[in-house]
């Protein structure tokens, strides 16, 4: 039997660069040789409390931003999490044997409860509960994420041990955080400070479908170094971050080029960042017009979802037949 990989992307806008590197790009050699679900988590996106048009835009876009980049249909199950309603019946199961404080202690929901205090909703507080419900659900082994979901995962599989020890059984694998070369990336966003993400705005995150010009000003305009530089002056945390971009689209040559210029304390930093705008221009440039062709042809995109929570529904409802009788609820 081939092992099973689980992974997912918020719709909580449309994907960026940290969401390629960190999650999508496994996603496509995955596919390939392992049993492989990937789906759209808009169950999670309600955190945010999008109204129902937004709900339904980003979902739409997610999916297409999946088939744009690579995913197939036919290699793997892509679907939305709210079309498997099972998700959330194991997320009500999972709830009953996970603790306040060891959520409360989440750096993800510590975060969130500090930057918006208006809205710290049981929702954030559960989140790491029904993400370990969409990997469990189809007892996946291999979870493909950035290094900024590697607490979830550590949390995933807690519950899932808790659960073969509650029960005594041995019914739920221990879910792993997966990349091919074994390290968890986190790409850095432009504007000198922490990781690209949906929620730091336009000007710090790099997206799959920006437009030439548009790409070009936001890294022209990203953060480097205004201080003097002498030879062998250790790199500040943003340069550092735009050599890690640089890492990720362009040429190593090129790169070490750069690299000699700072550590003689020649570089000129407009020039990198041209070098790099050039370079992501063309590595974005195909994704942006496939995300565009894909976008526009609605009624293929809506029988990829119904043909992806099919095959999804398949092993959830297996799933959750064997913990429903694990649990010793009445089973017909
Ligand atoms: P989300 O939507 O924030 O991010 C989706 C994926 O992209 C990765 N990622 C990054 N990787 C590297 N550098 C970055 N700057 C960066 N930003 C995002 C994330 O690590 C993630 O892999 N909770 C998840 C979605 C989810 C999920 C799951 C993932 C729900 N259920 C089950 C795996 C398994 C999330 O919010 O990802």
């Amino acid at each position: 039997m081939k092992e099973v990989v689980v992974s997912g992307i918020r719709s909580t806008g449309k994907l960026h660069l940290g969401n390629y590197f960190g999650a999508v790009k496994n996603f496509l050699q995955l596919q390939e040789d392992f049993d492989s679900y990937f789906f759209i988590a808009d169950y999670h996106s309600l955190t945010t409390h999008p109204n129902p048009t937004d709900l339904q835009g980003s979902g739409k876009r997610v999916l297409a931003e999946y088939i744009a980049l690579g995913l197939d249909p036919e290699k793997c199950s892509i679907y939305f999490q709210s079309d498997v309603p099972e998700t959330a019946e194991l997320y009500l199961f999972l709830t009953m044997n996970a603790y306040l404080g060891e959520l409360e202690r989440v750096a993800s929901f510590k975060e969130k409860a500090r930057t918006q205090p208006n809205n710290i909703n049981a929702g954030l507080l559960n989140y790491p509960i029904l993400m370990a419900a969409d990997i469990l659900l189809h007892k996946g082994v291999k979870v493909p994420v950035g290094k900024d979901q590697a607490q979830h995962l550590e949390m995933a599989r807690t519950f899932a041990n808790r659960f073969n020890r509650l029960y005594n059984c041995n019914y739920f694998p221990e879910p792993q955080a997966f990349s091919f070369d074994g390290i968890l990336i986190k790409v850095p966003g432009l504007s000198g400070a922490g990781k690209m993400s949906k929620s730091t705005g336009d000007a710090d995150a790099i997206y799959l479908d920006d437009e030439a010009t548009h790409l070009e000003k936001k890294i022209m305009r990203a953060v480097s170094d205004s201080g003097a530089m002498g030879m062998n002056t250790p790199k500040s945390q943003a340069v550092q971050n735009l050599f890690d971009l640089m890492a990720l689209v362009c040429d190593p040559d090129v790169i070490l080029q750069f690299d000699n210029d700072h550590k003689a304390g020649t570089i000129r930093y407009g020039d990198l960042k041209k070098q790099l705008a050039a370079d992501m221009e063309i590595f974005i440039a195909p994704l942006r017009d496939k995300i565009q062709t894909i976008l526009a042809n609605e009624k293929h995109l809506n029988e990829i979802a119904k043909y992806g929570a099919e095959k999804a529904r398949i092993s959830a409802q297996k799933t959750l037949r064997e913990v429903r009788e694990i649990i010793g609820f009445r089973t017909n």
